[in-house]
């Protein structure tokens, strides 16, 4: 693997408040990583601004906004985010089937089959447990339920799932190799765990399957953001 080909997998978690602080991280990170990855707080606070600054700043945006409502909600939300130009957007797999197609149908007749953005499905959330499924009527093992949950998607003709990396190999198994996976909770060799329990090292998730690897502390939270993503890099590129 090329050293660019290893940085085009790292999304960087944009976790901050405002507007001011996209420019400072567009700066620091611009050609060190593949993707900036805004979410629920960020957009709360600015709105599509946030995407267009990064966009502005040469960055690719994935818009982690999870849609989970009825399917023309869901489709019509996501094609607004698509027009915005976004590389990656997703919703919840558990709003189920006619959900997830009629929102790739939308997408494909008015992007008429050329580029758009991708659409990758949530299966369960790595903060739920058995239990937590078990509390809303869900009688399966976690494992069990987030591979039907990604053929679901596919089968639906979603582009690919978000998934901790411990789940990666099982949903490769499941939904062969053009299936994009996208993996947090990875944590460098050099990097504290922080609140992500069940980690995997940036090189283990892309040799586990892993197509990006979303990270955030372990770069924003180095003494010299930069060099950590260059450090990952080498971790990747060590592995495959
Ligand atoms: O700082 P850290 O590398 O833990 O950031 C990981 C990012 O991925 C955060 O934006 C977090 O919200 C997100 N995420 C996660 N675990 C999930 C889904 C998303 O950590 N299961």
């Amino acid at each position: 693997m090329t050293r660019d080909e290893a940085r085009n997998k790292i999304i960087f978690a944009m976790d901050v408040a405002g507007m001011a602080e996209i420019d400072r991280w567009s700066a620091l990170l611009a050609g060190k990583v593949g993707m900036f990855k805004i979410g629920k707080q960020l957009f709360t606070a600015t709105g599509p601004a946030a995407v267009r600054k990064v966009q502005e700043n040469g960055g690719r945006v994935f818009l982690d906004l999870k849609y989970h409502d009825i399917p023309n909600t869901v489709a019509m939300a996501t094609l607004e985010a698509a027009r915005m130009g976004v590389d990656l957007v997703n919703l919840h797999a558990l709003g189920g089937y006619e959900m997830m197609a009629t929102t790739v149908e939308t997408l494909d007749k008015e992007f008429k089959g050329g580029k758009r953005a991708k659409v990758l499905a949530v299966t369960i959330l790595t903060s739920s447990t058995e239990e937590t499924l078990r509390g809303i009527g869900i009688e399966h093992a976690v494992p069990d339920m987030v591979v039907r949950l990604a053929k679901l998607a596919k089968s639906a003709g979603i582009d690919g799932v978000v998934a901790s990396p411990q789940e990666v190999g099982l949903i490769r198994d499941a939904c062969g190799p053009d299936f994009l996976i996208v993996t947090p909770g990875v944590r460098p060799a050099f990097a504290s765990a922080d609140d992500q329990k069940r980690i995997m090292t940036p090189g283990g998730a892309v040799a586990a399957g892993a197509d990006y690897l979303v990270i955030g502390r372990p770069i924003s939270a180095a003494a010299d953001p930069a060099d950590a993503a260059e450090l990952i890099v080498n971790e990747i590129m060590a592995v495959v």
